[in-house]
C-alpha cells in the first residue's frame, strides 16, 4: 500500500536519486499510486486496447504460437521499421528508424547520443520533464524556455533568439505538449528549423501525442523541417492505445540513429519480439487512421463532458491534442496537497502541476471510455468542491 504520509511522498517524488539527478516526479507519483487508485485519472493515453481487439486490425493471435521467443532484431524488425518510416511521408528510410522500449527509452538514448558535458541545451517547460531531468545529469547546461499561462504556446520567437544567440547543441521539445496539449504551428516549425540549421542545433521532438490533434492530421516536425536537423521520437503508448507493448522509436538521420542504436546496447539491447511482431502487423495505414480517429473522438467527447462538469471548479485550458486536460485551480497553488487529498480520501488519482514545475495546475486524464467518463468527471467535481469548501472554511 502507498504511504499515508505526504512528507514521505514529497521526498519520494522530488528527492535526489544521485548527485545531479532528481527523482522523476511525474513517473514516481504515478508508480506509487496508480495501482491503488479507485479512479485513475492520471493517465495521459487513450484507454488501452485488449489483445483480442487487435484481431480487428489484422492480428492473428493463433500465429503468435509459432514465434521463436529470441532476441529478434535489436534495432527492430525491418517490417516494423518499414511501417514506421511510412508514417513520415518518405522523409526517412527504414534504416533511419530505431525501435526502443517505449518512447521513454527513445528519450534516454537520444539524451545519451546528444548531451555532452558543458555544452548548452534548450528545452521547453513545462513538458514531460524526462529530458530536463536527464540532460543536466549528463553534464549538459540546460536553458529552459518557459511556456506561460494562459496561452501556453511554444514561444517560438524566444526559441529562435536563444538558438541564434547561444547556439545550443540540441533543443528538446514536447509537441503536442504534455501537459498543456498545445500544438506548434507548421510555419513556427519551419522558422525554428531554419534557425537551427544556421546555428548547427539539433531539434529533438518528443511527438508521442502526434496523431491525436483535434484539428485534424498534422505532419511530424521531422517531415516539416527535414532530417538534417530534426529528430522525431514517438511510440504506440498514447494515441494507439498499446502502452504495454512498450514500442517506441527514434526517427532521424542515419548517423544519429545508428549512434542511438549503439547506446541501446547498454540500455535494453532489443525490443520484445512479441511486441515487434504485433506492432508490425497492426501498424498498417488503415489501422493507423482508425486508431487515431478513435483517440480523437474519445478526446473530443470527454473534453466536452469535462468542461460541462468542471468549469465552475477549474479554469480549463481547452485541449488541442493528447488525452488529458490542463487546468488551473483558482483557489490555491498547493496542487500537490490537493492531489494527495483526492487520492487519500477518495481514491481519485490526478497529477499535480508541481511535477511539471507548475504549481497551481492539475493534469487530468481524458482517455477513459466515454460511456463511463461523465460519471468519473462528476466524482471529481464533487471531491474538488468539497476540498475547496474545506479550504475556504479553514481560511487557507
Ligand atoms: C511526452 C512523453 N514522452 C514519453 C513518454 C513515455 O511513454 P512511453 O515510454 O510509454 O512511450 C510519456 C509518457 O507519459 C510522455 O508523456
Amino acid at each position: 500500500m502507498p504511504s499515508e504520509d505526504l512528507g514521505y511522498i514529497k521526498e519520494a517524488i522530488s528527492g535526489e536519486l544521485r548527485r545531479g539527478l532528481r527523482a522523476f516526479c511525474l513517473e514516481r507519483w504515478q508508480s506509487l499510486h496508480e495501482n491503488y487508485a479507485k479512479l485513475n485519472m492520471s493517465e495521459s493515453g487513450v484507454s488501452p486496447l485488449k489483445l483480442y481487439e487487435l484481431e480487428e486490425l489484422g492480428l492473428n493471435i493463433e500465429s503468435l504460437r509459432e514465434i521463436e521467443i529470441g532476441y529478434g532484431w535489436t534495432r527492430g524488425s525491418p517490417e516494423l521499421r518499414e511501417r514506421i518510416s511510412e508514417l513520415y511521408g518518405g522523409e526517412v528510410e527504414e534504416e533511419e528508424i530505431l525501435i526502443t522500449n517505449g518512447s521513454a527509452e527513445a528519450n534516454l538514448v537520444a539524451a545519451l547520443t546528444t548531451v555532452s558535458e558543458n555544452y548548452l541545451y534548450g528545452t521547453d517547460v513545462p513538458n514531460y520533464m524526462q529530458l530536463p531531468g536527464l540532460a543536466p545529469f549528463l553534464g549538459g547546461k540546460m536553458l529552459k524556455l518557459m511556456r506561460s499561462h494562459p496561452s501556453w504556446e511554444f514561444p517560438v520567437g524566444e526559441a529562435i533568439r536563444l538558438i541564434e544567440e547561444k547556439r545550443p547543441k540540441a533543443f528538446f521539445m514536447c509537441n503536442p505538449n504534455n501537459p498543456t496539449t498545445k500544438v506548434m504551428k507548421e510555419n513556427a516549425l519551419e522558422e525554428l528549423g531554419d534557425a537551427a540549421r544556421r546555428s548547427g542545433t539539433i531539434l529533438i521532438f518528443d511527438e508521442v501525442y502526434w496523431g491525436s490533434e483535434l484539428h485534424g492530421d498534422r505532419k511530424s516536425a521531422l517531415e516539416i523541417i527535414g532530417k538534417d536537423v530534426a529528430v522525431s521520437i514517438s511510440g504506440l503508448s498514447k494515441v494507439y492505445g498499446m502502452p504495454g507493448l512498450r514500442i517506441g522509436w527514434i526517427a532521424g538521420n542515419k548517423g544519429l540513429v545508428n549512434k542511438a542504436w549503439a547506446f541501446k546496447d547498454y540500455t535494453s539491447i532489443a525490443p520484445s519480439v512479441l511486441s515487434d511482431k504485433i506492432a508490425s502487423t497492426v501498424l498498417k495505414p488503415d489501422s493507423i487512421k482508425r486508431l487515431r480517429e478513435r483517440s480523437r473522438s474519445i478526446l473530443k467527447k470527454n473534453s466536452d463532458a469535462f468542461s460541462s462538469k468542471l468549469s465552475d471548479v477549474l479554469e480549463i485550458v481547452p485541449p488541442e491534442a493528447g488525452m488529458f486536460v490542463w487546468a488551473r485551480v483558482p483557489w490555491t497553488n498547493d496542487t500537490l496537497e490537493i492531489s494527495w487529498e483526492l487520492f487519500k480520501d477518495r481514491g481519485i488519482l490526478v497529477n499535480p502541476g508541481e511535477c511539471f514545475d507548475s504549481p497551481g495546475f492539475l493534469r487530468i486524464g481524458l482517455g477513459h471510455d466515454p460511456s463511463s467518463f461523465p460519471k468519473h468527471a462528476e466524482e471529481l467535481r464533487i471531491a474538488l468542491q468539497m476540498i475547496r469548501e474545506k479550504s475556504v472554511y479553514i481560511g487557507k
